[in-house]
């Protein structure tokens, strides 16, 4: 699965005729832009039947929302049934659609404009007349773009986010719009975090496409940082090296064993003794919070895949180490999540045992790379590359 990267100089139908470089300086995380016929002629990858299918399966995450005289309900999925497809009120939302489909992971692709460290899924909703999943706001950027049918949108500068207590979903107790359009199949919405909006169905074959980033809070990094920091010293002085601490990152020594010679008799037998706190505060001065350990956590919990990530190796993948085929590509699977910082390369939650290479870099990058760049690689990054291929992680195309 392979898709050029934007050229962020170039203005684009997607953004409006506005250059990524222009959106993301002007609009990125900053105001919502409408855009019509972002993408010209747009056929959905999937049907609303596949999106009906895909929510069967026990893997794939999804939800039923649907709202009438009794108000707002929600389920979880798998669904075995669903409402009626003339029923008014219900959508059907299915999360990480990029996961299970090579053309929904490629629609998603083009908005790596943007880092894959934020791009997080393709989730696409479904829904007969009226359904929505009503007035609300949420705490990341969205391009939600029109697949099939039409609907309205209704958005909100507003700064009152105060929700309706009790219910199972988020919905403003106050919502007052300053913006209402209707769109059609190929019109996209970009809706910056806590943008308040509204989404409602006209017609019963609409589907909306929402390509989705995720946003890590300082709690989650200053965690992970902590957890890789831990996991460094853990797998050089004690057994268990962690998650993050294999293979083992250079380290301090603290081996040495705390010393109390001098220390007086004491009255207070059940209080910590002040010079054990004080020890301990003082190896923290050993510890080093450098860019190896915070990009070790980043690249090992950006690239880790959800359950519903499922790899189909080839029957006989090629092996390069032994001969690269005269034509053809290597390519990421649309599952692989693969990104590197400065030497460290990490792939679908894994350190990859070795240091980034100019060529393995491009292959991040582009989720591409032809015969004769590969070609170009160490002997010892094609026998990695080998077990990724056998692993289905990538694919040779001819
Ligand atoms: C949708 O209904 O497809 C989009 C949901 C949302 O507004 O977040
Ligand atoms: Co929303």
């Amino acid at each position: 699965m392979h898709s050029a990267i934007p050229d962020i100089d170039q203005p684009t139908p997607l953004l409006g005729g506005l250059t990524p470089q222009e959106f993301m300086r002007d609009y990125w995380q900053k105001k919502p832009l409408l855009v019509r016929q972002a993408i010209p002629g747009f056929q959905p990858p999937v049907t609303i039947r596949d999106v009906h299918t895909l929510a069967r399966r026990d893997e794939v995450e999804s939800r039923l929302i649907t709202h009438g005289d009794k108000g707002w309900s929600l389920k979880h999925g798998p669904f075995r049934k669903l409402p009626p497809a003339t029923q008014p009120n219900w959508t059907l939302l299915v999360q990480s659609v990029d996961l299970h489909d090579d053309a929904s992971a490629a629609l998603m692709r083009q908005f790596r404009f943007i880092s894959d460290a934020r791009l997080d899924d393709l989730m696409i909703s479904v829904a007969t007349d009226g359904g929505g999943v009503g007035p609300h706001f949420d705490s990341y950027d969205v391009f939600l773009l029109q697949g099939h049918g039409r609907r309205r949108w209704r958005t909100s500068q507003q700064a009152d986010r105060s929700l309706v207590p009790g219910l199972p979903l988020k919905i403003l107790a106050d919502f007052q719009p300053d913006a209402d359009d209707i769109l059609e199949p190929g019109d996209m919405l970009y809706l910056p975090p806590h943008a308040c909006h509204d989404g409602v169905a006209i017609g019963n074959d609409c589907m909306t496409l929402s390509i989705g980033f995720r946003v890590p809070s300082q709690a989650t990094l200053a965690r992970g940082l902590l957890e890789a920091a831990a996991d460094q010293v853990s797998a050089q002085h004690l057994d268990d090296p962690g998650l993050y601490g294999h293979p083992c990152l250079p380290g301090p020594d603290l081996a040495a064993l705390y010393t109390d010679a001098g220390t007086p008799a004491t009255r207070t037998p059940a209080a910590l003794p002040d010079a054990l706190v004080g020890a301990t505060l003082e190896t923290l001065s050993k510890i080093r919070l450098d860019r190896t350990v915070a990009a070790r956590f980043l690249g090992q919990w950006l690239t880790s895949l959800p359950d519903s990530a499922l790899f189909d190796p080839a029957d006989e993948p090629p092996t390069l180490r032994a001969g690269i085929p005269a034509s053809g590509r290597l390519t990421l699977d649309r599952c692989t999540r693969l990104m590197y910082c400065d030497q460290q390369v990490f792939i679908n939650g894994e350190v990859a045992p070795l240091a980034a290479e100019p060529g393995l870099q491009t292959l991040a990058d582009r989720r591409a790379l032809e015969a004769d760049d590969v070609r170009r690689l160490s002997p010892e990054t094609l026998a990695l590359l080998d077990e990724w291929l056998q692993e289905g992680w990538l694919h040779w195309e001819d």
